[in-house]
């Protein structure tokens, strides 16, 4: 049990003296020395050398007084152990040369010894855990079947996914079947990084807000819901649907401790439609880091007077922005850890 518990308190519903606090992609390219790394080595072999992944989990713990770690990786590390190799290009993001388009594209997929090829993550857990020093928890990680999906299906980042939704509503027994085959890789493989260390796991649902609501039930919230069922009963798991406000009184029904929200909704609203059943995480948004601190620490403490300060994880409502200052993360933590009411 970590010395700082109070994002496990926060998760399971306990009195906290304080929210807990984090910002997903914390370690990212704000932080002059995530930018030197990044500029030695490129994307992919940074999250696959071990000791290079952990080191930069580490650099925001370092600098800001944190409430956890995330493990430094990404999402696409399960469609390339699935047999889809992805790569990370310069100015253009996640790139797959051949996207998987029929239904012979995934039947071709690997499922079973997906956790083979991701060795390398469970070692950077564990280092990273030694690091830690039983400090803060640690969170692990992976994408929604359905983010993972657009990305496989499209092949690259997109405004609107419109191939991998062609796929889903055209070839859609076969986009089913990519969808459990994606989820039954992901269990595998975050059942593996418990093992390794994770304390709480974070499930990214970045582009679930592309679907409608009917659709985000048929291609989204079931396969999540599957991963949720395979792991609640070992650590708590943390719901980050982006865009998903519409499904936030069901899944607050699921057996996920929290709910992460984006910006786009308000905080009394976002726990009316929870009626305070759960943990929400959020939702302060990203380029309002940009303000001046002053004016950042004046509106994260209006967000924790609306979320209250208990079932709640103070963060952003997606990830930190690269021309962020740091001096302005810095402010946006600070005002939560120094919060009075
Ligand atoms: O939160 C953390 O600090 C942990 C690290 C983390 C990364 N990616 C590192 C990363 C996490 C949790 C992710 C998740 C991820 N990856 C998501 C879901 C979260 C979200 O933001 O919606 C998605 C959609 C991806 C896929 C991906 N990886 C994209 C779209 C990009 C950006 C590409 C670009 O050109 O900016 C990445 C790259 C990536 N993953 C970076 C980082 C720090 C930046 C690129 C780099 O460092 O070279």
């Amino acid at each position: 049990m970590p010395k700082n518990d109070l994002l496990l308190r926060a998760l399971r519903g306990e009195e906290v003296s304080r929210p807990p606090v984090w910002m997903m992609r914390q370690a990212g390219r704000y932080l002059p020395e995530f930018m030197e790394l990044k500029d030695k080595y490129d994307f992919f072999t940074r999250c696959q050398t071990p000791d290079m992944a952990a080191e930069i989990t580490m650099q925001p713990v370092r600098r800001f007084p944190i409430d956890a770690a995330i493990i430094f990786s990404d999402i696409l590390v399960i469609p390339q152990a699935m047999g889809l190799p992805f790569e990370m290009r310069p100015g253009v993001g996640p790139w797959l040369d051949n996207p998987v388009r029929s239904a012979a594209d995934v039947a071709k997929l690997r499922t079973g010894d997906v956790n083979d090829e991701l060795k390398y993550v469970f070692d950077a857990l564990k280092i990273t855990k030694e690091a830690l020093n039983d400090e803060i928890p640690l969170i692990g990680f992976a994408g929604s079947p359905w983010t993972i999906f657009c990305y496989a299906v499209q092949g690259q980042g997109s405004k609107n996914f419109d191939k991998a939704k062609a796929f889903a509503y055209t070839e859609t027994k076969a986009a089913h079947e990519l969808l459990q085959k994606i989820t039954d890789s992901t269990i595998i493989y975050l059942k593996e990084k418990i093992n390794s260390g994770a304390d709480v796991i974070q499930i990214f649902d970045s582009w679930g807000g592309m679907l409608s609501p009917k659709d985000y039930q048929e291609f989204s919230y079931p396969y999540i819901t599957q991963i949720v069922d395979a792991l609640y009963e070992q650590v708590p798991v943390v719901v980050f649907a982006k865009g998903c406000w519409y499904a936030l009184d069901e899944m607050s029904q699921s057996n996920a401790s929290a709910l992460g929200v984006d910006w786009t909704i308000k905080p009394s609203v976002a726990r009316e439609m929870t009626k305070n059943r759960i943990t929400l995480q959020g939702n302060f948004d990203p380029s309002r880091l940009l303000s001046p601190p002053e004016t950042i620490q004046k509106m994260v403490k209006e967000m924790i007077d609306e979320f209250g300060t208990t079932k709640y994880i103070a963060n952003l409502g997606h990830g930190i922005l690269p021309n962020i200052p740091v001096e302005n993360a810095r402010a946006f933590i600070e005002a939560v850890v120094n919060y009075k009411k």
